[in-house]
């Protein structure tokens, strides 16, 4: 979560609006210095307006109700917005509140709870949040403990936290259980069964752990996961929705890159690149082969069967716009622009992008209509920028900020967009 949220949050810095110059050749917008200042400017008042708003209307709990201006426990009652916006307040330069957080943090954060939790929410978002807290303190002024970064409070909160989630990878596969009491480990008639992004989505977190702390246990035991994910592919090389951690069966059997799986595939060229890992690297390569061969068609990313690879549902889910930017990491430009084409057009047909849009029919997913302020495109956008620095794609990030200021924007925050 380290790169993806870091990264997220410097492309936030060179969002633009406010565009008049249009190039009348290529019809792009054209964006000068004065433009880019402000639109980061106005990115900046945007993360300090909800920010803000958490601590006025929702803090300790872990997230903000943005219509009814007050908060609410979701994910484990562990002020999870406060952990999950620590990072994005050093990279928005703001290092008093940095400080002054990080310091609620390390003296107040405890883990030892009685409350089942999401083995894969609280790794990405407390062990991600706490781990990324802990590598930008030195730079955001915080008076760091003597052999930073192998030591500091946040980093030992960090390893508090996998520990408590270890007992979940205490499985006959060593994929792990999507639940566990963070006091007294796997809940008892717990389901064996876990999604694929639930099963592989821990290297980034857990590698750093390990590397950071000298302890290779976390590594390990994501590195497990992983494997054991990749043993159970199918003949054709796909992988289902859902699996069974004891047995390895699959009990959901479309293969897709959206909703259940899509981090896996983040996550292994992620943590390829982060951890020097190069069969990682030859596991995403082996997976994007056959994803290109089975799931792919016109730059879109159907569900398939995961045995025959037979097209179960043409639709695009708004969770898939990550594959260009993973695609980009890659070097695969080419696919990863047409992909975010396809993505973008669908923006601007509808101000966002959709939960669900059909693509045969044109149209939003029945009851899946809405738009819970997903980061995924805008990310994308953010790695393909940085390499081409195509215009297109600052006009992209334009659309969404301007369409988010306009749609989801309330007194208190921003909210999910529903129609
Ligand atoms: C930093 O955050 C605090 C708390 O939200 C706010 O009061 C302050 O104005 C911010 N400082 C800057 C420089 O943005
Ligand atoms: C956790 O889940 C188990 C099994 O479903 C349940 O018995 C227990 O009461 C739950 N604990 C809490 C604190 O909700």
């Amino acid at each position: 979560m380290f790169l993806l949220k870091l990264c997220f949050c410097v492309y936030v810095a060179f969002l633009i609006i406010n565009v008049i110059s249009v190039n009348l050749v290529t019809g792009l917008r054209y964006y000068s210095t004065k433009d880019l200042e402000d639109l980061r400017e106005e990115v900046r008042s945007m993360f300090q307006h909800a920010y803000d708003s958490y601590l006025k209307y929702a803090y300790p709990y872990d997230e903000l109700r943005p219509i009814s201006c007050d908060g609410i426990d979701t994910w484990g009652s562990y002020s999870l917005t406060l952990i999950d916006a620590l990072d994005t307040l050093a990279v928005m330069g703001n290092y008093s509140e940095f400080q002054r957080v990080a310091d609620i943090v390390a003296n107040n954060a405890n883990f030892d709870a009685n409350i089942n939790v999401s083995v894969f929410e609280t790794n990405i978002r407390i062990i991600g949040g706490l781990l990324s807290a802990h590598l930008l303190s030195y730079r955001a002024g915080v008076n760091v403990e003597p052999g930073w970064p192998c030591n500091g409070p946040l980093l030992r909160l960090a390893e508090d936290v996998a520990r408590r989630l270890l007992a979940a990878f205490d499985t006959a596969t060593g994929m792990p259980y999507g639940t566990v009491n963070l006091r007294y480990g796997v809940p008892p008639g717990e389901t064996t069964i876990t999604c694929t992004a639930g099963v592989g989505t821990y290297i980034v977190e857990f590698g750093t752990l390990s590397r950071l702390t000298g302890d290779p246990l976390y590594e390990e035991v994501a590195l497990k996961a992983l494997n054991a994910l990749h043993h159970h592919r199918s003949s054709i090389g796909l992988l289902g929705n859902h699996i069974d951690v004891q047995s390895g069966r699959w009990t959901a059997l479309d293969a897709g890159i959206g909703a259940g799986v899509d981090s896996y595939y983040e996550y292994l060229a992620k943590g390829a690149m982060l951890l020097h890992r190069p069969e990682l690297a030859a596991t995403f390569a082996e997976s994007r082969k056959a994803i290109f061969r089975y799931l792919r068609q016109n730059d879109w990313h159907f569900w398939v069967s995961m045995t025959r690879g037979e097209v179960a549902l043409p639709i695009f889910q708004s969770l898939e716009a990550f594959w260009p930017g993973t695609l980009s990491l890659v070097g695969d430009i080419d696919r990863a622009m047409k992909s975010l084409h396809n993505y973008h057009s669908v923006w601007k047909q509808y101000g966002f992008t959709p939960e669900f849009y059909n693509i045969p029919q044109g149209e939003p997913g029945t009851n899946r209509e809405g738009y819970p302020l997903r980061p995924e495109l805008v990310e994308s956008t953010m790695y393909l920028y940085r390499v081409t620095k195509d215009p297109y794609l600052l006009e992209v990030g334009a659309d969404i900020l301007s369409s988010i200021q306009h749609s989801a924007r309330t007194p208190c925050g921003y909210a999910t967009v529903s129609f």
